[in-house]
């Protein structure tokens, strides 16, 4: 397995992108692909992958009166917090792989690069959320901003709905990060179809976990 990791730990591998980027149906099928190999891995998601998550993530995609930048990014931060300590961090313990659809890049993307939140405070927010868990691998799906507003349709939750510009600005951030961070960040050409999609995912996981 992986250079420089510690013994007996699970891997923890992140999916992020812009909204439409398919990261969702990829991170599917990934899990599909490690079951079927008898690998051992559980399928997680932010805002939304704890018990109280569930309730935050209602309050984050659907609340309809105005929600301030900083309510935003403490809301999202609230749902990472009690994700790493009951799932995330237990699941690594046991060895497993955590597979997780957005963790803190996202808050970086759409909060820092996207609200124009200062990027140096919501590194330092994620890190009090994670007590220092960081993903050991991310992968970012890049989608042509115009192609990914067409793929999410008619109903949109609260950040869907942001529009193209906000997009525009999440697909800078994600490249920007990937390129602060090469050895963490894979970027992968989400314009793609989903097998083709999928073939260079499975190519970075593969190459990643030696399997
Ligand atoms: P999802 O629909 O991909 O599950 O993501 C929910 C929405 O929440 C999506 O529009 C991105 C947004 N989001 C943030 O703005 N900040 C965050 O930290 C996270 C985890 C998600």
């Amino acid at each position: 397995m992986h250079k420089g990791h510690k013994e007996n730990r699970g891997y923890f591998i992140t999916f992020e992108g812009a909204d439409g980027c398919g990261k969702t149906t990829q991170i599917g099928l990934l899990a599909e692909y490690l079951n079927k190999k008898n690998i051992e891995n559980i399928l997680t998601r932010e805002p939304g992958g704890s018990d109280l998550g569930v309730h935050l993530r209602k309050i984050l995609l659907h609340y309809e009166a105005p929600v301030s930048n900083v309510a935003e990014t403490f809301l999202y931060l609230a749902d990472r917090a009690q994700h790493i300590e009951y799932k995330i961090k237990p699941a690594l313990e046991a060895g497993k792989i955590v597979l997780c659809d957005r963790h803190t890049d996202s808050t970086l993307a759409y909060q820092g690069y996207g609200r124009e939140q200062d990027l140096d405070k919501i590194k330092y927010l994620n890190d009090i959320a994670t007590a220092g868990v960081k993903p050991d691998l991310t992968i970012v799906f890049d989608i042509d901003s115009e192609i990914a507003q067409k793929r999410l349709g008619g109903e949109k939750d609260r950040l869907e709905a942001e529009g193209l510009e906000f997009h525009k600005k999440l697909r800078f951030g994600y490249l920007d990060i990937a390129k602060k961070d090469p050895k963490r960040v894979k970027v992968i050409d989400a314009n793609q179809s989903i097998e083709r999609v999928f073939e260079d995912t499975l190519k970075v996981i593969e190459e990643f976990l030696n399997i």
